[in-house]
């Protein structure tokens, strides 16, 4: 018997539940100035009291102060919470839900990357819950049942993490220096808004690192054994985006075009891999973001190529597949050559756009706990094409040292 017949039998599990489960889509409205839209249509949904959770590097582009002025002109009473910190930890959320009650919100609005919706994300939760949030980690199935939190709307100002279309929320423990998920089809926002225009002001290096972090979601949840005929299409779909928009937004931030369709990537990477998971590549990322603080697409994009060289040999097809998406793929070569090709082509995006290929941080003496750490977090959870063993991570993360 396989060494990984429990994973194996817990993936199959949730396979069989997400059959029988429907996910939901949040609501999405498109195109420039939609986040006003949205705040429109919030003060026409009767809320009077809404709290926006967003960061303070957002807060110096004036971004969340217009919002909430457009809330304010149409009578609804709104508080700032702008505490947030890249990779909230439980502190930050339970202080975000002391602002919550304080404050008595009807809603919250998430304006801003991964970090201020997954905070607002876990606040929900532990507000509905009444819990710690290191009570709700794990996958919802297992805290059956758990109340639904106050409405969220989402307004994502970066062009990566999907956490707009997803059902998880990261939280990090600082004590333990590691991030776990609270996965709840719960979490999902009600409705989101897709503005192109303040996503010009990103600068290159975090366009790079959150589109690599979108790719990396469609690529997992691509070549993963849960995909279903809708997240493959998403995935394949917003491969292609990438692939024809990602360098443009890179070199010129206020090519609209190119920055509408990043998000729109970004968006179908999320409902793909909110229902068919991520990989090792994530595992093991989360890992140098907890520890290290390794920002999350930075570390998912230095990480990528390696996971998929380990992989290969299990997805080959696929990774011909995202190849020919991405549109990269040689014509007449055959599958083996394009998902090298593939793997070859993430390695020059990342390059060509000023990602390291290895982790300055990274010390050997921390393997064993990050090994131990990341298979724990994808054994079970994430649908693996090929299982790894405690050598095979050893193997990657030495040629992530920044010594090589
Ligand atoms: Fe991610």
């Amino acid at each position: 018997m396989s060494a990984y017949w429990i994973p194996r039998l817990q993936i199959a599990v949730n396979k069989i539940a997400l059959k029988v489960l429907r996910f939901p889509v949040p609501e999405t409205i498109r195109g420039v100035d939609s986040s006003l839209t949205l705040c429109d249509e919030m003060a026409a949904a009767g809320l009077q009291r809404v709290l926006l959770v967003t960061d303070g590097p957002l807060m110096r582009t004036g971004i969340p102060e217009r919002l909430a002025a457009h809330l304010r002109q149409r009578d609804v009473a709104v508080e700032v919470f702008s505490d947030v910190e890249p990779d909230p930890d439980y502190a930050l959320v339970l202080r975000g839900v002391e602002r919550l009650n304080a404050f008595n919100a009807q809603a919250v609005l998430a304006v801003g990357g991964g970090s201020p919706i997954d905070c607002a994300k876990s606040m929900l939760m532990c507000q509905a819950t009444g819990k710690h949030p290191s009570k709700l980690t794990g996958v919802w199935l297992y805290h059956l049942p758990r109340p639904h939190g106050l409405p969220l709307y989402a307004i994502p100002t970066t062009s990566g993490t999907g956490s707009e279309a997803t059902v998880a929320a990261i939280v990090s423990d600082r004590a333990e220096q590691t991030k776990y998920s609270i996965i709840d089809p719960k979490l999902l926002p009600i409705k989101v808004a897709l503005d192109p225009a303040l996503t010009v002001g990103l600068p290159p290096a975090v366009t790079a690192a959150t589109g690599m972090d979108a790719l990396t979601h469609a690529v997992e949840a691509y070549i993963g054994t849960m995909g279903t005929k809708e997240t493959n299409a998403w995935a394949l779909r917003a491969t292609e985006l990438i692939g024809a928009n990602l360098s443009k937004a890179y070199a010129l931030g206020t090519d609209m075009e190119a920055r509408a369709n990043m998000q729109e990537a970004a968006l179908l990477a999320g409902l793909a891999f909110t229902r068919a998971t991520v990989g090792y590549v994530h595992a093991i990322a989360h890992q140098l973001g907890g520890l290290y603080h390794v920002p999350h697409g930075l570390a998912n994009a230095i990480v990528m190529p390696h996971v998929l060289d380990f992989c290969k040999s299990a997805c080959t097809d696929r990774l011909a597949d995202l190849a020919r998406a991405a549109g990269i793929a040689v014509a007449g070569a055959n599958d083996t050559e394009n998902a090298d090709r593939m793997i070859a082509w993430i390695r020059e995006m990342n390059a060509a756009m000023g990602i390291p290929s290895t982790v300055n941080a990274l010390r050997e003496a921390d393997f064993d706990r990050i090994i131990a750490h990341a298979l724990t977090e994808a054994h079970g959870t994430y649908a693996i094409p090929r299982y790894m063993q405690k050598d095979d991570a050893r193997g990657i993360l030495r040629q992530l040292l920044a010594t090589n």
